[in-house]
């Protein structure tokens, strides 16, 4: 099995290459930004398992997608994890259109642009499923918290992204889904909530990510899923 994540470099990234590779899938694509990160992971991958890690060390606001295309070749993708994500906390008369630019380009543009970009792959895939990494603040419905206008709508739109993809891409055999997570202890959620500490650790939500993406795509299209124990 062939995968694809990214925002590989740290947090929940980092650790849903480590648990596919405890999986055993055949080949992962980790792609992130901070080279030094993403050796680490590739040294920790190389610890565990057999699994073919391949680097892509990109900024996904800077590229230009096609220049991907090359990376991934004729290769069948069965598993796209668009994860990367980025927050800005400040209140929302505060956020400039460069905030805007980056939270968008990187939680939006990009999920939407590398999906795109690997339908060729996708569609080779008996199980092509793309995950796409929410969050509760972009549940509509849910508690909302200040500061995070901008993030939370982000993740708002690739919730609704995920299910207009599910439908359009169904005949296609592709299915899409979105995880709309609660917290947990990276760098992203002590930027949003400093000081406060979740039960939840990186590890923890992987395993559940990697089983949802390798074996839920049978029982689940295009629908948003919570996957929060607590608020936050
Ligand atoms: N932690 C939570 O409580 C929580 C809750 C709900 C949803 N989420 C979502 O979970 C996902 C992972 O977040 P996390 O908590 O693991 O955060 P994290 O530790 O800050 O990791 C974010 C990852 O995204 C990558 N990234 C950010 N901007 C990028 C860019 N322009 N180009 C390429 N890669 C970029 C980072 O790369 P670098 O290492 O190079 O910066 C890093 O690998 C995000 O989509 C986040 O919104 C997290």
């Amino acid at each position: 099995m062939n995968i694809v994540v990214t925002g590989a470099s740290s947090g929940i990234g980092y650790a849903t290459v480590l648990e596919m590779v405890r999986q055993k899938v055949t080949r992962i694509y980790a792609l992130g930004r901070n080279a030094v990160k993403l050796q680490q992971l590739q040294n920790a991958c190389a610890a565990i398992g057999d699994t073919e890690v391949i680097l892509v060390e990109c900024d996904l606001t800077q590229i230009n997608f096609e220049d991907l295309r090359s990376v991934f070749g004729e290769n069948c993708i069965d598993v796209l994890i668009n994860n990367a994500g980025t927050l800005v906390y400040a209140p929302f008369e505060n956020i400039s259109p460069t905030d805007l630019d980056l939270i968008y380009k990187t939680n939006v543009y990009a999920p939407f642009l590398l999906t795109q970009l690997l339908l060729p792959n996708l569609k080779k895939s008996k199980i092509a499923h793309v995950v796409n990494i929410g969050s509760m603040g972009g549940v509509q419905g849910s508690l909302k918290f200040s500061g995070l206008s901008v993030y939370s709508s982000s993740k708002a739109a690739i919730a609704g992204l995920s299910e207009c993809l599910a439908q359009e891409l169904k005949t296609q055999g592709i299915k899409v889904n979105c995880l709309a997570l609660g917290a947990v202890n990276t760098e992203m959620l002590a930027s949003a909530f400093p000081g406060y500490k979740s039960e939840m650790e990186p590890q923890m939500m992987a395993e559940y990510i990697v089983d949802f993406a390798l074996k839920q795509h049978k029982f689940i299209n295009g629908k948003i899923v919570a996957v929060s124990a607590t608020t936050p």
